[in-house]
């Protein structure tokens, strides 16, 4: 598939109106996306969960209207909300060619999250695939009839122009997005569903997300995969990428949890690392993150369990466990973690199927 595949083709302008409404999750990188080139094509591949619970969901209103400068407005949790829309002009302006009825319609979007707004967990993945998706299916409602592949893959396609890990939300459970060797079809221009038998052990995830600190970050993603330009270890990471990449897909088959933790943990910490040795360096752990990180390396050492962690772009910290751990873990992060929360918060989630129009 090339950018060409996904114009939408003898597009006529109808005057239908309509509505259309998707939820759509959040995900967790295993191996982690950090550094772009032009167009949101990424510098490496990655790998996430897609989750269940952490999701934006949206509704979009569509009016015909005259002339074809972009119109629309954004309503957040049932209030205008004017601090959004710099992003979707944006987005509306890099996916147009691709949706070109987007100048013929004015858009109603109403979006809200299930996950507090101001919890640190970023909502561009599932705000932007929930959009995407939005836009599919208003496509197919103006006369375009694609088999569920396409419609996902376009989705996908317009979903990483909003937001890289946005194309990572679409599908469920595991989603690969970037091109690489190990993974027949995958593509730098939209996630592919994993399509490995994945071992009973993987089965079911669990992701339990501590709120270490629900404020602004300082420093936002699109300026640190711009910081990778130019950086003294990025070649060397991109490259670690792909190989961690190849190592996992087998042990997510195999079952072998040793090296899943080893994997998942070193790429967590390898983000940040890059983060430190920019320049500007900057840290978005705090310490509270290695306070936690230090008790589940404690945790696991004395219980034998499989729990561990990961780290997005910010201080909170996905602990991720098998189904089976469930009760022990749950009890864990009550009598020990909850105290490094802000607030106490957490929000207990897991692997999901994902996105789904309602
Ligand atoms: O999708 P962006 O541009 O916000 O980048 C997110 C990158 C990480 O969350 C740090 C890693 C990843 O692969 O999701």
């Amino acid at each position: 598939m090339t950018e060409q595949d996904f114009i939408l083709k003898d597009y006529k302008s109808n005057s239908k109106n309509g509505r259309v409404k998707w939820e759509s999750p959040s995900n967790i990188a295993l191996v982690k996306y950090w550094g772009k080139r032009e167009n949101q094509i990424p510098e490496n591949p990655s790998i996430s969960f897609t989750l269940s619970n952490c999701k934006t969901i949206t509704e979009v209103t569509y009016t015909k209207k005259e002339g074809s400068d972009f119109s629309f407005d954004v309503i957040f949790e049932g209030e205008k909300n004017e601090a959004f829309k710099p992003k979707i002009q944006t987005f509306f302006e890099r996916v147009e060619i691709y949706v070109p009825f987007i100048r013929d319609y004015h858009f109603k979007i109403e979006t809200s999250n299930t996950f507090p707004h101001s919890s640190g967990i970023a909502s561009s993945a599932s705000g932007m695939s929930a959009l995407a998706l939005c836009l599919m299916s208003i496509e197919e409602e103006l006369g375009a009839n694609y088999s569920e592949e396409y419609f996902n893959q376009k989705a996908s396609f317009l979903a990483r122009l909003g937001s890289g890990s946005a194309c990572r939300s679409v599908e469920g459970e595991l989603v690969v997005w970037g091109n690489t060797k190990s993974i027949s079809d995958s593509s730098d221009l939209f996630g592919i569903k994993f399509s490995e038998n994945i071992h009973p052990n993987f089965q079911n995830y669990q992701d339990a997300i501590l709120l270490v600190d629900k404020g602004e970050k300082q420093v936002s993603s699109t300026v640190g995969h711009k910081l990778m330009f130019g950086h003294p270890f990025a070649q060397k990471r991109f490259e670690q990428a792909h190989d961690n990449l190849a190592e996992l897909k087998e042990v997510l088959v195999s079952g072998d949890y040793k090296r899943f933790i080893e994997i998942v943990e070193s790429e967590a910490l390898t983000l940040h690392a890059m983060m430190m040795t920019s320049m500007p360096y900057f840290i978005l752990m705090k310490p509270n993150t290695l306070q936690i990180i230090n008790k589940i390396w404690e945790f696991r050492k004395q219980t034998g369990s499989n729990i561990c962690f990961t780290l997005d772009a910010g201080a909170n910290v996905h602990v991720l466990f098998p189904d089976a751990e469930q009760e022990k873990v749950y009890e864990f992060i009550k009598s020990d973690l909850v105290a490094y929360c802000q607030n106490g918060h957490y929000i207990c989630d897991k692997v999901g199927k994902g996105a789904q129009k309602s």
